[in-house]
């Protein structure tokens, strides 16, 4: 949630912060703004998203080589110019992502300081201030130490703008490490074509960076080690490649990233599953009793479908999901038996993190299940596994769930392999992952412009019900979702069963109802509730891989020899559904209003 950028080097810092903003921009887009410094400070903001900042520095471009920018989700203060970053406070200038807790006591504080904005981050560059002599670094030492809440932050002082400072709390900041040149990004993403070394700061540091070096140190201001690691992503990921938008490219790719989520862990022909970074031996794993899964929205909803299979796989293990802004308030009991499935596309959510940092206070083992490699939960957790999906730029999450779902498909067959449960039982998850992105590619190649006739066609609902039993429940709620998200359709998931307790009442003309409906052994309840609904007149669509006849309005038939994994390819038929109605309602599917891709605050 909001990116950050800074720029020392040789090059333009007006274009390199701005190129670097653009593609952090999916954290947040009501305002951007950046100020450069050569003897003067140009500071240029703009309400709305970096395009509208990019006419700013059109008719004032500068060649300064030193600079930091924004691009602003407000917390504190409407999305307007005022509010948005850098702030002004005296000498410092600074870039705030984070929420300041504290800040009205600090505010109090700091009378000499005339406040031109609401936010509470320009109560922070006003406390640097009031601490600034001639030690830029110890002045944010001294402020930081004042402060509750988190902060990623990147501050320069107009009379040595040859400096920036960095430092977090909560709120992920990189240092990118180039040939004459240093970068600063709350994201990798960011630093893409300039260098592929990075130190990712820990919660607690703070870095001066000069033309000289980097120096880093902790809120005790004693010097801390940097450790330089290389970044593994590439420019190619991040840019469209001919699609028309980024949700577009992310559903289509899924057949490549699923097979790098599955690569070197599926063996097939020995019917084994192995995951080497959850450092656990089988023993450890046969004494797993019990699973907590915690994520948030699409996260969520895969780790609840990944339940009902390892619920499938092994008998003698409960696994509980939760969603993590509600974990802390409900003082669940967690056996020591136990352990956490942390999921995170970006690695960064706020609530998810929490949520980690408490269970593991409670001595329960964390294993991440996280996309954004050396993320902060991916840092923190006990162990885990990579979804290796690549950079997830659209808002809405798509390759993400089939993979997260897939992780924890596997982390279920290595609890049945430790069980020694029999193989006949493991085979069909096994063989079956092993063919998803096939099956998950035939659909895209052959239905995705049936679809899009089909989304075209219900594109002026302003209503949707999903519903779904089993493993397919999950699924209509990750549809809803998805519908929501991009299309502002009002659209709501529930189980099948539960349709005659509420959700039938809604059912007339400005509503359609989608039924995802897998060939399994609920395939008749479902085509029960599926008659309910049509003795009602309802527009109903049907997801299904069935060859029986429906009374749907609209069937979307998927063959598929897919069987316990279903549910997972009617998922992308949703994914399609949803992105062209978003499409038919000229609505910014990449950056739907009022959202953000990674959401750091809680
Ligand atoms: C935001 C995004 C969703 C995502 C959720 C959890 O709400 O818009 O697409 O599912 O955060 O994000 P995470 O990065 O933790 O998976």
């Amino acid at each position: 949630m909001c990116g950050i950028v800074g720029y020392i080097g040789k090059g333009r810092a007006q274009s390199v912060l701005t190129s670097g903003l653009a593609r952090l921009e999916y954290r947040g887009y009501d305002s951007a703004g950046i100020v450069t410094f050569n003897g003067r400070a140009t500071l240029l903001r703009a309400k709305g998203k970096v395009a509208d900042l990019n006419k700013l520095v059109k008719s004032s471009a500068t060649s300064d080589s030193v600079g930091i920018g924004h691009t602003r989700w407000a917390t504190h203060g409407e999305p307007s110019v005022k509010n948005a970053h850098p702030h002004r406070a005296g000498r410092i200038y600074m870039v705030h992502n984070g929420i300041i807790e504290n800040y009205k006591e600090l505010k109090s504080r700091l009378k000499n300081h005339k406040f031109a904005s609401e936010t509470d981050s320009e109560v922070l560059a006003a406390l640097i201030d009031s601490f600034y002599k001639d030690d830029l670094t110890e002045a944010v030492i001294k402020a930081l130490q004042l402060v509750d809440g988190t902060y990623g932050i990147a501050v320069v002082a107009t009379d040595n703008p040859e400096k920036i400072v960095v430092a977090r709390n909560g709120s992920p900041l990189i240092i990118g490490v180039g040939k004459d040149e240093t970068l600063v990004a709350s994201d990798a993403s960011a630093l893409l074509g300039y260098t592929d070394r990075a130190i990712y700061l820990n919660d607690g540091e703070i870095a001066a960076i000069t033309r000289d070096g980097i120096a880093l140190r902790n809120l005790q201001n004693e010097p801390v080690d940097a450790e330089i690691e290389k970044i593994e992503a590439d420019l190619a990921q991040i840019q469209k490649q001919g699609y028309a938008h980024f949700l577009l490219k992310e559903i289509s790719e899924q057949p490549k990233t699923l097979a790098e989520t599955l690569r070197g862990r599926v063996d097939v022909r020995n019917e084994r599953v192995v995951l080497g970074g959850i450092n656990m031996t089988p023993s450890q794993l046969r004494g797993i009793k019990h699973i907590t899964i915690v994520g948030c929205g699409t996260a969520y909803y895969a780790g609840l479908l990944a339940s009902y299979y390892i619920e499938q796989l092994v008998e003698d293990v409960t696994v509980n999901v939760v969603i993590a802004s509600e974990f802390r308030y409900k003082s669940s009991y967690i056996p020591h038996d136990s352990v956490a499935l942390i999921v995170s596309q970006s690695g960064e959510t706020a609530d998810t993190l929490a949520c980690m940092r408490e269970i593991q206070s409670r001595g329960v083992k964390c294993l991440g299940i996280i996309n954004s490699v050396g993320s902060t939960i991916a840092r923190e957790a006990d162990g885990g596994v990579y979804i290796h999906a690549g950079p997830e730029i659209s808002v809405a999450s798509t390759k993400a769930f089939t993979s997260q779902t897939s992780a924890m498909l596997m982390f279920g067959i290595m609890l049945a392999q430790s069980r020694s449960i029999n193989p006949r039982d493991v085979r069909p998850f096994i063989q079956e992952l092993s063919i998803l992105p096939s099956e998950i590619g035939k659909l895209i190649k052959n239905q995705s412009k049936a679809i899009a006739a089909i989304a075209k066609k219900y594109s002026s609902f302003d209503h949707a019900i999903y519903l779904g039993r089993g493993t397919a429940y999950p699924v209509a709620l990750e549809g809803a979702l998805k519908l929501k998200e991009i299309s502002y359709v009002d659209a709501n998931g529930y189980p099948a069963g539960e349709l005659k307790h509420g959700p039938i009442a809604l059912v007339d003309d400005r509503f359609f109802e989608v039924f995802v409906i897998p060939d399994d052994e609920l395939l008749e309840k479902m085509v029960s509730n599926l008659q309910e609904v049509e003795a009602r007149s309802g527009h109903i669509i049907a997801i299904t891989n069935s060859s029986k006849k429906l009374a749907a309005e609209t069937v979307i038939k998927v063959p598929t020899k897919l069987k316990v994994l279903t549910p997972i390819l009617l998922n992308v038929v949703q994914q399609l559904f949803a992105y062209h109605i978003a499409v038919a309602r000229g609505n910014d599917v990449d950056q739907p209003r009022n959202l953000a891709k990674s959401v750091t605050v809680e």
